[in-house]
């Protein structure tokens, strides 16, 4: 990397060629005031907030934000050219500004306050009126309050530059300016809330946060998100024992600062339609049970079906932790049942090789890949983060080849369709598609495989060809690995690292359904299952572990209220199989308990060893998985080769279809978020209608 040697307030400094001033200052520890620019975005140089002296060029102040940095450059942030400029700068900045801090959302955590306090001129010499602009509808996450705008540009070019979906824009020159969605809409990027954080004034605030908390007030949790397999960082602000925002936090090997408008918003859905007790169904009604009560029951009910050699199973849902499972899977184990599953019905996904189910490229290694080719995914839907990582990737190297084997859906970027049909795989090995040719000349090609490919009835014909297609194209390489698989849940990594899919022998989950179907399985424990097709539990005695008053409690006979991602500390891993943790915010509602106690105490009641604390659960599970140990970290993979597939199945000509159509409504708590229904009602109603 080559260097240069520049003066900044008379200190001499090395720095990285081509970087500009601001970001130098940065390197070295000074503090530039800025308003507009952001590391992530375009350079805009609109808000002149940024000003230093240089010693070439004009005697003005020049915008530290727009200026490269050269050798033997001197800069002087602290001149009293600078200083002036800065009051400057902040004087006509607040010269249209309301007198609105007591009644902004932002107060307390706004850039505008801060830099007025630190470089503003303590009084201003404007007399006349203030401008006043009408708030826009952006929808039903961000408020708006247009007079408070300065300008920056920072929501326009996000929302065109990392989003792609370019619908706000500035209207009009001088005093008239104003952003606006041009023709009044809601913003319908998944990824729209990102623009609150990127406001540095209160003109873009959250709609559904607006007057519920000053920052002072908040209890602030490092934690992680579950809404999808990515886990992205996250903070939760919690206010008396009520979640009341999410925000991102900074992983640049993950979500960098982003988080997609679910992850933001589901929020509400924690308190909504919660199971706050336990209930046994009698007589076709629930009672409210106590938890004694319950797990006695339970108890009897499983010495009753051993010893009516009845069978056993358990599933578990898309946010089922790492603990609760595992502790799920030692009882299956104890009652000598091999029916537990953590897959969608019908997914023929195996853990034998974690090469074979992990996303091995890594989610910031997408950044090197030259060619990547989509097989049965709609990454906007399945994983908004890691689709605007493959679009920056795509913004930042004109020569990255995107294509799609699938239904052709809007990614946010151009990409070659190759079609919709499996058969195409075949194509690309024999060389008869075209595309096999940029395939072949790729230096760092990755393939990224929809989970619901697991879910087709040749599926195993189709992983049989893309192992074939990687060792033909090199796709694992040395130094490489381009095959991954993109998950859908925040469960199912964890699950398939602990083996929580039968055994040799065991049911799979579409075995345990159509067994309960026709009555040969007696008993199920249902670990937070919510999906559609848990109904077909029609015939079993269900007991289901569970938050939310949704699927399951349609054929649950007992419930017992476990805890929502932030009542709990648990372990999660996410898509590329790094393990990460979310951090108790706030105590389950009601008579909830965290689900691995819930299981503990059926253990308990059934005379079973149990566990005294969460550290000596987790040290077992640590022991039987050491890997689970490191948080943080993608334990290197022993068996990067992918192995052969023999299978009798052939390829169909059947099309791949979306595995997720609706983006907000994916599980339980964001299916009963108020901020979701509208947003399905007035995003996604509007797109349809
Ligand atoms: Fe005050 Fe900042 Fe709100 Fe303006 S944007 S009213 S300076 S808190
Ligand atoms: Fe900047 Fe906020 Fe105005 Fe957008 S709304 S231009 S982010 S001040
Ligand atoms: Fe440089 Fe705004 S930060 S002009």
């Amino acid at each position: 990397m080559s260097t240069v040697k520049i003066k900044i307030d008379n200190k001499e400094y090395e720095v990285p060629a081509g970087i500009t001033l601001i970001q130098a200052c940065d390197l070295v520890g000074i503090e530039i005031p800025r308003f507009c620019y952001h590391d992530r975005l375009s350079v805009a140089g609109n808000c002149r907030m940024c000003l230093v002296e240089l010693s070439v060029g004009p005697k003005k102040p020049q915008a530290s934000c727009a200026t490269q940095v050269m050798e033997g450059l001197e800069v002087k942030t602290d001149s009293e050219m600078v200083k002036n400029a800065r009051n400057g700068a902040m004087e006509f900045l607040l010269a249209n500004h309301p007198l609105d801090c007591p009644i902004c959302d932002q107060g307390g955590e706004c850039d505008l306050q801060d830099q007025a306090m630190f470089y503003g001129a303590g009084e201003s010499r404007f007399l006349e009126d203030k401008r006043a602009v009408s708030s826009k509808n952006l929808g039903p996450l961000i408020k708006t309050h247009m007079t408070r705008c300065i300008h920056c540009t920072r929501c326009v070019r996000f929302i065109t530059e990392v989003a792609g979906v370019p619908e706000l824009g500035a209207v009009n020159r001088g005093e008239q300016t104003e952003i606006t969605t041009y023709v009044e809409q809601s913003l319908t990027s998944e990824l729209s809330g990102n623009i609150i954080d990127l406001c540095p004034v209160g003109a873009l605030t959250s709609k559904p946060y607006a007057f519920k908390a000053r920052p002072w007030e908040l209890t602030k949790t490092d934690s992680i998100d579950i809404h999808d397999a990515l886990g992205s960082n996250i903070r939760v602000d919690s206010r008396a024992g009520e979640v009341v925002r999410i925000l991102p936090r900074l992983n640049e090997a993950i979500n960098e600062e982003w988080i997609s408008d679910k992850a933001r918003f589901a929020y509400d859905g924690l308190a909504l339609q919660r199971i706050d007790r336990p209930y046994l169904r009698k007589g076709g009604k629930f009672i409210a049970i106590t938890f004694e009560e319950a797990l006695d029951i339970i108890a009897d009910k499983i010495i009753e079906t051993q010893e009516s050699k009845g069978e056993i199973g358990a599933l578990a849902g898309d946010l089922a932790d790492i603990e609760s499972m595992y502790l799920l899977k030692e009882l299956m184990n104890e009652l000598n049942s091999k029916n537990y599953d953590a897959r969608p019905k019908n997914s023929s996904m195996a853990n034998n090789n974690r090469a074979e189910y992990i996303f091995n490229t890594s989610i910031a290694a997408i950044e090197e890949a030259d060619l990547c080719l989509f097989i049965g995914t709609n990454p906007r839907k399945e994983a908004a983060i890691l689709n605007a990582r493959i679009r920056k990737q795509y913004v930042n190297n004109k020569d990255f080849i995107i294509a799609n084997i699938g239904v052709e859906n809007d990614l946010t970027y151009p990409y070659e369709q190759l079609g919709n049909s499996a058969q195409i795989i075949n194509e690309l090995i024999s060389g008869k598609n075209k595309f096999a040719q940029k395939l072949k000349k790729a230096k760092k090609p990755m393939i990224i495989v929809g989970e619901s490919v697991y879910l087709r009835a040749d599926s195993q014909a189709i992983i049989a060809a893309l192992y074939s297609l990687v060792a033909q194209f090199s796709i694992v390489r040395e130094g490489w690995h381009g095959f991954n698989i993109l998950h859908n849940a925040a469960s199912r990594v964890g699950a398939l690292d602990i083996g929580f899919i039968p055994p040799q022998g065991g049911k799979d989950t579409k075995a345990m359904l159509d067994s309960t179907q026709k009555q040969k399985l007696d008993l199920m424990f249902l670990l937070g299952y919510d999906q559609q097709d848990v109904k077909e539990l029609e015939h079993s005695f269900n007991i289901y572990i569970g938050t939310h008053g949704d699927e399951a409690v349609s054929v649950a006979d007992i419930i017992l209220p476990a805890a929502c991602y932030t009542e709990k500390d648990a372990l999660y891993v996410n898509l590329e199989g790094r393990v990460q943790q979310v951090t108790q915010a706030i105590k389950p509602v009601g008579l909830a308990k965290i689900d691995w106690e819930i299981i503990n105490g059926i253990k308990k009641s059934l005379k079973l060893s149990y566990y005294t604390n969460l550290k000596n659960l987790r040290d077992k599970i640590y022991k039987d998985f050491p890997h689970l140990a490191i948080c943080d970290e993608i334990k290197p993979s022993d068996e990067s080769k992918l192995p052969t597939v023999k299978t009798a199945n052939s390829l169909t000509n059947e099309p791949f279809k979306n595995y997720v159509e609706n983006f907000y409504f994916t599980n339980v708590i964001a299916k009963n978020s108020v901020t979701l229904t509208k947003c399905v009602q007035e995003i996604l109603g509007k797109k349809n209608g």
